[in-house]
This record gives structure tokens, sequence and C-alpha cells, in this order.
């Protein structure tokens, strides 16, 4: 490619005559259509759930904390548009792809969105254009999944096209960062390539941290969630350790967390969720045996994480018998929350799910409530638990209960009326500490 693409590509983007295909219209593609868009950019969002591109075309949000005065902005403008049509793709300078990238019912990376993603852009792809993965995956996808696939066009990648990985960092819901606030990792097949992702992004982020290749891109992100997954595991198992010996880990890691270097708090829950840390850590084990190496920390987490319901069951089971003098079977349990985390309503991976499930096997009448969440969606793993509907929470409704069993800590749970009318609570998230609680309060 020649140094003129390069500067073409750059002042399109200064000028902000570029446009940007975003495939993938989710939890990560949606924020980064919004950004390319609110930095003046052209934008066409791509998605093969023709739901998705009919909401946004009527204004409509379909991820409860983007707004839909954010997306009603987007439908009228004349610089974005959305489409199903893989043809449109040919007319954007860069291609950002947000697909997902979840496990097999093996426990193995599931690559089938990427590479249908690749496989369809092999048919449409332009010299002159820029392909960016920021799915998530194992490092070594670039080089030997996508760029294979994208060559089917007969484009040479790193001279006709650039490949770029960029890991997303978005956190949903979290009040303190947005897109352009989290730096974003950029890693190139080449040099120029580099160069046209440090442009590209730096409209839409204050930081661009750069990498030297793709891979080590790539393992950035598995690094970080890595990370999260190791710490998770290890304040859940001080939490059972503690408890023994009668000790709150949460007032532990309250007081620990003033030292003001070398410690960073994570806490412990009910189990894994999300799409992310149950799922991304995974892909480097996989990945691993390749190289016949094992990732026994990564190995240690994920059994002690995936430990956590049946520990919070056991923990009901105890408190029911010693408190409620009832075995589980027959009684009655408001499950507080089914989200994988607070203010949001994703359920992918959801612990709440498994402790539904899970109880209802041992014979206990399970409701949910969550304001987010009026109605479970079939998923894989659950599906006997599809069309639930949360349930509402009244005074009368919570003493008729034998238990509340805290699984995620929405800020609009009405944590008074819960703590001021149920007889037991068991609280995996320490969101009724310091509360004036009637009942009996155990925490799990
Ligand atoms: N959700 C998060 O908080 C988060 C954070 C960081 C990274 N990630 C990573 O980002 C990626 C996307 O995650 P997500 O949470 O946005 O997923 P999501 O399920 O919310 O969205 C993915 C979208 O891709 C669409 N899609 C699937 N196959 C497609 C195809 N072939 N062509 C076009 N569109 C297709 C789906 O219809 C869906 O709208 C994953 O790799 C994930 O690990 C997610």
């Amino acid at each position: 490619m020649a140094d003129l693409a390069l500067d073409t590509f750059v002042k399109r983007i200064g000028d902000r005559s570029a446009s940007v295909a975003v495939i993938g219209l989710g939890y990560v593609g949606l924020p980064i259509v919004l950004a390319f868009h609110d930095a003046g950019l052209t934008v066409i969002g791509f998605d093969i759930d023709s739901a998705k591109i009919e909401a946004l075309a009527a204004g409509r949000s379909y991820i409860s904390h983007i707004g839909s005065d954010r997306i009603a902005v987007l439908a009228a403008s004349s610089r974005y548009a959305g489409t199903t049509d893989p043809a449109r793709l040919a007319q954007a300078d860069a291609i950002i792809i947000c697909v997902p990238t979840p496990l097999g019912p093996h426990r193995d990376p599931d690559l089938q969105y990427v590479a249908d993603t690749a496989r369809m852009l092999a048919g449409v792809l332009r010299k002159g254009q820029v392909v960016s993965l920021e799915s998530t995956t194992y490092p070594g996808t670039c080089d030997e999944v996508m760029i294979p696939l994208l060559e089917q066009s007969g484009l040479k990648a790193g001279a006709d096209f650039d490949v770029v990985y960029s890991p997303e960092r978005e956190d949903p819901a979290n009040p303190s960062f947005n897109t352009r606030s989290i730096p974003k990792v950029i890693g190139a097949q080449t040099p120029q390539g580099l160069q046209r992702a440090r442009a590209l992004y730096g409209v839409i982020v204050d930081e661009i941290v750069e990498t030297g290749d793709l891979k080590t891109a790539e393992a950035v992100k598995i690094t970080e969630n890595v990370f999260r997954a190791v710490n998770i595991a290890l304040v859940n198992e001080l939490k059972l350790i503690y408890a023994r010996m009668g000790i709150d880990v949460w007032d532990v890691i309250d007081a620990a967390k003033t030292k003001p270097f070398g410690f960073m708090p994570f806490y412990p829950g009910p189990g894994l969720g999300g799409h992310c840390i149950p799922v991304d850590p995974f892909y480097l084990t996989w990945r691993a045996r390749a190289f016949g190496m094992h990732t026994r920390f990564i190995e240690l987490s994920g059994e002690i994480n995936r430990a956590m319901p049946d520990h919070v069951i056991a923990e009901l089971g105890l408190a029911l018998s010693r408190h409620r003098a009832k075995p589980y079977a027959g009684s009655r349990v408001l499950v507080c929350g089914a989200a994988y985390k607070k203010n949001v309503d994703d359920l992918r991976e959801s612990p709440a799910l498994e402790l539904i499930e899970k109880l209802e096997v041992l014979g206990v009448n399970v409701d949910y409530w969550d304001p987010l969440i009026p109605e479970i969606k079939p998923t894989r793993a659950h599906p006997g638990l599809s069309g639930r509907r949360s349930v509402e929470v009244t005074e009368d409704y919570l003493k008729s209960l034998d238990a509340v069993l805290l699984a995620t800590d929405h800020d609009a749970t009405d944590y008074d009326l819960i703590a001021a009318n149920a007889a037991l609570i068991v609280d995996t998230r320490n969101a009724f500490a310091g509360r004036d609680v009637a009942g009996v309060l155990v925490k799990a």
C-alpha cells in the first residue's frame, strides 16, 4: 500500500470525511458506534440480527444503560446507517468487528462468529481498508484464523489492507469510565497498520497504548481477565476460610484496601458471570495446550469460582434449617437480582440462574426479582427458566417468604423494605452491611 493511501486515510479521519463500519451491535459494538458518531464520523452499523437494526432505526435502545435519547440522535442522523447487507461494508474506510467469542459445549473457544464475519468480509473487502478485531480472543487469532480468511478475498493483509487488534475494555454501567476515558490498546500486523489504528482510535479515546504486534494486543485482554478471575477466586476462597474463623472477609478487604500500594480490592460473590471473566481465561487454557503448557492458576480459579453457587446453596440450606426450622423442600425463597452484576440487564453466565435451577431441584419454591430483567430470555445453559417473570416485591409478599437470597446488588433494590420484612436474608454481596435488619442476616 502506498504511503499516499496512509496519508489519505489519516487525513480522512482527521477531517471527519471517513466512514467506519461496526460489525456486531451488542454491549461492545453499540457504544463504539455512538463514540465514532459523536466524534463526527459517518458510521455504518451492521448486525445479522435485524431486530437490532430496526430498534436503532426507530430510536430505541435495547441495552438498559444506554439511553434511548442517545439512540434517537443516532436514528435521526444523516451520518448513521444501520444495515444487514454486507455489500454496504465496502463503503467503509475502517471495519471494526465486535462479534461474540463464547466457549463451545466442551469449553473450547467458539470462533464461529469471528470466522463467519471474516468470510463475509472476504466477499466485500477492498484495497486501503482497515479491519480491526475487538472481540476478546486467544493470542494468534488474527494471524492464524482471521487473516487467512480475509485473504480469501484475493487481497494481501499488510499490503492491500491492514489488520488491527484492539481489545474492548468496556465495563457496562460503570459510571466512572466511558469509551473515551478508558485507554485503548492497539496492535497491528505492520507499522503502517499501527499508524492507521492510532489515527482511527485517536478520535474516540484520550489515550492510546501501542503494542508491538497483533498477538501481544490479544494477550493483553486475556491477561486482564485472567487477573480478575484469579483474584476473584482468591477472595472467594478467603471468604470460606475467614468465615470458619468468624472473620468477615468484606471487613478485611475494606481495611486492606486502605494500603496505598500493593493491594487492589476484589470482592467475593455467588460465582462468576458475564460474557468475559468466566469465559476468556479458558481461551488461553485451550491455546496453551497447543504449546504443551498448562494454565494452572486459571484452572484452579475456575474450580473455586464455579464452586461458589453450591457454597451459597449450602449456606442457605443451613440457614433455613437453623432459623426457619425448614428443609429446602417446600420452603419459599426469593432470589433478588438475576443479572450477573449490578445495574446491568445482562444474564449471560449469571450465577443467579444456576442458583434458581439448583434450588428448584432441591424442592425450593423460587421466585426472582430483577427490574432490569422482567423476563428470562432463553439461554443455552438454563432453557427451563426461559419465560419466567420477575415478581413484584411488597411487604406482604416478603413476609410470606422463608428467605431472601441476595444474588445481585442492583441500586434499584429496596433494601429497607427487605430488611424490615424478610425473616431471613442470605446476602452474597455484603449489600445489607450497616442496615437495620429485622430478621436474621447471614452472609454467604
Ligand atoms: N460485554 C462486555 O462487557 C465485553 C467487554 C469487553 C469485551 N467483550 C468482548 O466483545 C465481544 C462482543 O461482546 P458483546 O458483549 O458485545 O456481545 P453481544 O452478544 O452483546 O453482541 C454481539 C453482536 O454481534 C452480532 N453478531 C453475531 N454474529 C454476527 C455476524 N456474523 N455478523 C454480524 N453480527 C453478528 C449479534 O447479533 C450481537 O448483536 C466478545 O468477544 C466479548 O468477549 C465484551
